[in-house]
């Protein structure tokens, strides 16, 4: 048992070894050139005084960072931490990607493989999930969750909570998880990063916070707090958050992990004097370990000396950290995950990127397919790849990759297409345009491409730097000329199948309104080249919908499929005046949350209620048959969203509450039953409770929020 040994250790321990335990610092000067910070960290991990290291992996360097910890009086070994967000050396499509798979089972093998990869090569620990809810594409960080549905977002951040960590600690495929940004870091005002939050209570438990209870009943063994302010108080010093919710209401056994200087950056926020104010802030609002601002390190025993912060305090926040240490077979064996021959046969293995290929297909979302332009068909003699994105590879793996350099793991669209589309079609290619910038040198040999082949693919999108941290934008436009490029392409007369990497959704309009076929790619990952000749092939039949909805500009956001009906909803299309609307574009997306195309085509019928009626604390099945009414197998991702019309707060025209992804031959039928009990119909009151309130729900049923094909109706009796 882990608990005796936690006491028993603690009790050795002094003052200055148990703050060590509470240090976390970026080794990456360790492993690169020499300087001064390297002695003076090395020394400073011999000599006790560092819990954990983060950015320093593979066994070589983390076996001989984990001797120098083992130096010290009581040979406590480090926690070596890094971001392992989308993969480790396999790279599998960035998080907003999968989420759009709605495949729970792909999703956790896809942080299994990971996390599998990861642990082979001497790390303990990732900073993923990001769990935070996103409605604002602005928001560079989009990328890295699983969009804006508190729902949803719950299943995934389970699903990839046990992916990263397996039933249990302590294996060696596994490492722990991290649910991060606690909280409602993704709320960020006007989309910019590291900005403030303002939020209503019941805005912040019924949209933002799921995520994170779902992780931390999932058993996530960390979270990292934020950035932000909630409500004027920085998240990092926020008592109510991490002592009142977390670790009391949520009765949360893991360890809190400060963001990177986020104690620190109490001081520049106006809501700490100093780095001694800061960091007794953050360990009473319940932080436990400083990332990099150094704050604990300098100021934490002195204010245990003073009175300011109690022993019991420091000793609880010491506990939980090596607990996770115990937990982890770190004790019996600090180099446990540090086996040089484990680590070249895990990251030899053709599963991995199997995995990553299956992944990526999983994850495209068809947006248009007018005249059925896809898939491409073998007779199609020549098929002219064209745009900035054609034949890029680093850009395919996006932002928050381990090992950015080395660009040979991945296979380009042009690749993909060249190896799919073998003897029997030619593939002409040219650039056309950068992905930004204004040149239009390349349109005129992109032009002749167009005209000499039967059809175009067009590449376009963000570079893999234009979304993820430190990364908001205004303008989500198709940077530069690319949409351009399309019109010039579009003129040809050619059929003009689009495909669309990137990290958040943006806007192309034109593209929206004239392109035959739009396939959204995002950044796929390292085997996206191959899984999008899959798609674009029909070898695969894509089956994605949205995680988040696409807007038509960004004056619309933030937006979100959860909107309310006000007291002046437009009623008729096009009636609105003095009408909640806008004078200059629609209020509606230009995609859906939860739409996306199939090559084939379903029918939802016959949709059956068991009881119309309940009484407090029952349940109701939702039944209906879904039909494959196309010519080939697909996979189907069914909808169940419910509305409470009449309620004491206020609530959104639609939230899902339940899905199913259901694959179907041609002509097959299928079953679907939803269940709807008292947790699909409460919310949050205006006292906080979690309440279902009697009156009459809408139930409906559809392919997407915006396509709903069965509708019904259920009553909680009073
Ligand atoms: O894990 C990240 C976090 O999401 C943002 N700031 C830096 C951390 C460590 O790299």
């Amino acid at each position: 048992p882990v608990e005796p040994r936690v006491t028993a250790l603690l009790q050795q321990m002094t003052l200055e070894e148990k703050v060590g335990q509470l240090n976390q610092y970026s080794g990456r000067e360790l492993t690169g050139p020499a300087s001064n910070r390297k002695t003076s960290l090395l020394s400073s991990i011999s000599s006790g005084q560092v819990g954990s290291v983060l950015n320093v992996k593979g066994v070589a360097d983390t076996r001989a960072i984990q001797a120098e910890a083992l130096k010290s009086r009581l040979k406590i070994p480090l926690l070596f931490s890094l971001d392992v967000i989308h993969g480790y050396q396999t790279v599998f499509p960035i998080p907003l990607a999968e989420a759009a798979s709605w495949d729970l089972d792909a999703i956790r093998l896809g942080a299994h493989v990971a996390a599998r990869e990861a642990a082979a090569s001497g790390i303990h620990w990732t900073f993923a999930p990001m769990v935070d809810v996103g409605r604002d594409p602005r928001w560079g960080r989009v990328m890295e969750g699983a969009g804006e549905d508190a729902y949803l977002g719950a299943e995934i951040a389970r699903a990839r909570v046990l992916g990263f960590q397996g039933e249990k600690l302590g294996g060696t495929d596994a490492i722990m998880a991290c649910a991060k940004h606690f909280a409602a870091y993704g709320a960020a005002t006007a989309g910019r990063d590291y900005n403030a939050v303002d939020l209503s209570p019941q805005q912040l438990w019924q949209t933002y916070l799921p995520p994170f209870k779902a992780a931390a009943d999932a058993g996530v063994a960390t979270f990292m707090n934020s950035f932000n302010t909630l409500n004027g108080i920085p998240a990092t010093g926020h008592r109510y958050l991490q002592r009142d919710i977390l670790k009391g209401q949520w009765n949360y056994p893991g360890f809190v992990v400060s963001d990177w200087g986020s104690i620190g950056e109490m001081v520049p926020w106006g809501y700490a004097q100093n780095a001694a104010d800061a960091a007794q802030m953050a360990i009473t609002a319940g932080s436990d370990m400083d990332m990099e601002s150094d704050a604990y390190r300098h100021q934490l025993a002195q204010l245990v000396k003073d009175g300011k912060v109690s022993p019991d305090l420091l000793d609880d926040a010491v506990r939980r950290i090596l607990r996770k240490k115990f937990e982890l077979g770190l004790f019996d064996d600090p180099y446990k995950f540090s086996d040089a021959k484990r680590e070249k046969r895990v990251l030899s293995d053709p599963q991995n990127r199997a995995a990553a290929r299956q992944m990526a297909r999983k994850s495209m979302v068809l947006l248009k397919n007018d005249n059925a332009t896809l898939p491409l068909t073998k007779q199609l003699r020549t098929v002219a790849l064209i745009g900035p994105l054609a034949k890029a590879k680093r850009d395919l793996n996006g932002s928050w990759t381990v090992d950015s350099q080395d660009t040979t793991r991945i296979t380009s669209l042009y690749e993909g297409l060249s190896q799919r589309a073998g003897k029997t079609t030619r593939l002409l290619y040219a650039r056309g345009c950068d992905i930004s910038g204004t040149s239009r040198a390349g349109f005129e040999q992109a032009v002749a491409a167009a005209n000499n082949a039967d059809v175009v693919v067009l590449a376009v999108g963000e570079s893999w730097d234009m979304s993820g941290e430190a990364k908001s934008r205004t303008d989500l436009h198709l940077p530069g000329v690319q949409e351009e490029l399309f019109r010039a392409l579009q003129a040809t007369g050619k059929p003009v199948a689009v495909v669309v990497f990137g990290g958040r959704p943006l806007i192309f309009n034109d593209i929206a309104d004239q392109a035959p076929a739009i396939l959204y790619a995002w950044w796929p990952g390292s085997e996206g080249g191959a899984a999008l000749a899959d798609v674009l092939y029909g070898d695969y039949n894509p089956a994605g919908k949205l995680p988040i909805t696409f807007p038509r500009s960004v004056g619309q956001i933030p937006l979100s499929y959860q909107v309310y009906n006000t007291g002046r909803p437009v009623t008729k299309p096009g009636d609105i005046r003095y009408k909640s609307a806008y004078i200059d574009a629609p209020n509606t997306p230009r995609y859906a949350f939860g739409y996306g195309l199939s090559y084939t085509s379903f029918r939802y019928s016959d949709l059956r209620i068991s009881r119309a009626q309940l009484q407090a604390g029952e349940s109701t099945q939702v039944q209906f048959t879904l039909t494959n009414t196309g010519k080939v197998a697909g996979e189907e991702v069914a909808q169940l969203y419910l509305r409470d019309p009449v309620a004491s707060v206020v609530r959104p025209l639609k939230e899902l509450k339940a899905f199913r992804k259901v694959y179907l031959k041609p002509g097959e039928s299928q079953t679907v039953t939803f269940t709807v009990g008292p947790d699909q119909l409460a919310f949050y009151n205006q006292q906080l409770q979690w309440v279902a309130e009697p009156g009459a729900f809408t139930l409906m049923v559809g392919s997407a929020s915006d396509d709903i094909r069965l509708e019904g109706t259920v009553e909680l009796r009073p």
